[in-house]
């Protein structure tokens, strides 16, 4: 097979191994000594493979486990991944999905421009400064998933007590265009703004998502999202916002957007 050679968009043959999706390519030129180097959008070919949503010798091995509390035995378990992604229908996934590169660039491009805004990039400073290190490093789980009754069905709870400020997780998801008519009736799609301003495009994790995709919403939320912008990309975060004690569910406030077109929320 021939190597992929540069473009004219500048991108890396491990970049284009990647947009293959060909593993053994990517050994190779790893083998070779390519370099894990960011494109003009500052993305590099291990951000690539993730946000794509492809596992290969880039990315980090997926989550194995996770902590869901037993109503049968009043007990937490820890199950593997693949049992729960059996039992709830969904692919877990630890990162936003994109359809293609073109989509990543252009948001790219999006966050590169709102970041010349002083104030801005003051903000995103100050949430990076809180958060960053515990959006990178592998961490304890803060919660566990736990089905609350045929109405709410399942919600997220705190595993300890959880300091206020504490980054909680990522909404990941797949990127999608906004589609107003369909995400009517789809209750796992959170907005995918850039800097507070509302996009094309909007977060689905109907099918594919983490635990953040069970937090049940609330008037008085303990857990606040906020938008950040890291390795050039935007993420939507959660933190809680004041001390949540061990056993309390843990919620956000959808806003009101969300319960237009639905019955009042319960209150939690
Ligand atoms: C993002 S899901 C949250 C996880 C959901 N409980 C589950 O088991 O998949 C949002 C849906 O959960 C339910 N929900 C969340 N918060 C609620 C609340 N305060 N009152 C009533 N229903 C709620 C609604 O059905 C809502 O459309």
């Amino acid at each position: 097979m021939s190597r992929p050679q540069k473009t004219e968009e500048s991108l890396s043959p491990l970049h284009l191994a990647v947009l293959e999706n060909n593993s053994s390519l990517i050994e190779t030129l790893l083998k070779e000594g390519a370099k894990d180097n960011e494109d003009r959008f500052g993305i590099t070919p291990s951000y690539l493979s993730k946000l794509l949503g492809f596992s290969n010798a880039l990315t980090k091995p997926k989550k194995k486990t996770i902590l869901i509390y037993r109503n049968s035995d009043e007990k937490i378990h820890s199950i593997p991944i693949s049992e729960f992604e059996e039992r709830l229908k969904i692919t877990y996934c630890e990162s936003l999905i994109f359809d293609s590169i073109k989509t990543i660039h252009k948001i790219a491009k999006k966050c590169a421009r709102k970041m010349k805004k002083e104030k801005l990039r003051q903000m995103n400073t100050w949430t990076l400064a809180l958060h960053e290190k515990e959006m990178e490093k592998e961490r304890a789980d803060t919660f566990y998933i736990k089905w609350i009754n045929r109405y709410l069905g399942y919600g997220v709870f705190a595993i300890r007590d959880i300091p206020a400020l504490t980054y909680i997780g990522e909404y990941t998801g797949v990127i999608k265009r906004r589609n107003n008519r369909k995400n009517r009736f789809n209750d796992y799609v959170f907005s995918y703004d850039l800097c507070g301003k509302s996009t094309r495009w909007c977060i689905d994790a109907k099918e594919k998502g983490n635990f953040t995709r069970f937090l049940n919403h609330s008037d008085n939320p303990n857990l606040t999202s906020r938008w950040v912008i890291k390795d050039g990309i935007t993420h939507i975060i959660l933190f809680s916002n004041q001390r949540i004690p061990k056993g309390a569910q843990m919620t956000y406030c959808y806003g009101p957007w969300y319960w237009r077109s639905r019955s009042s929320p319960a209150p939690l």
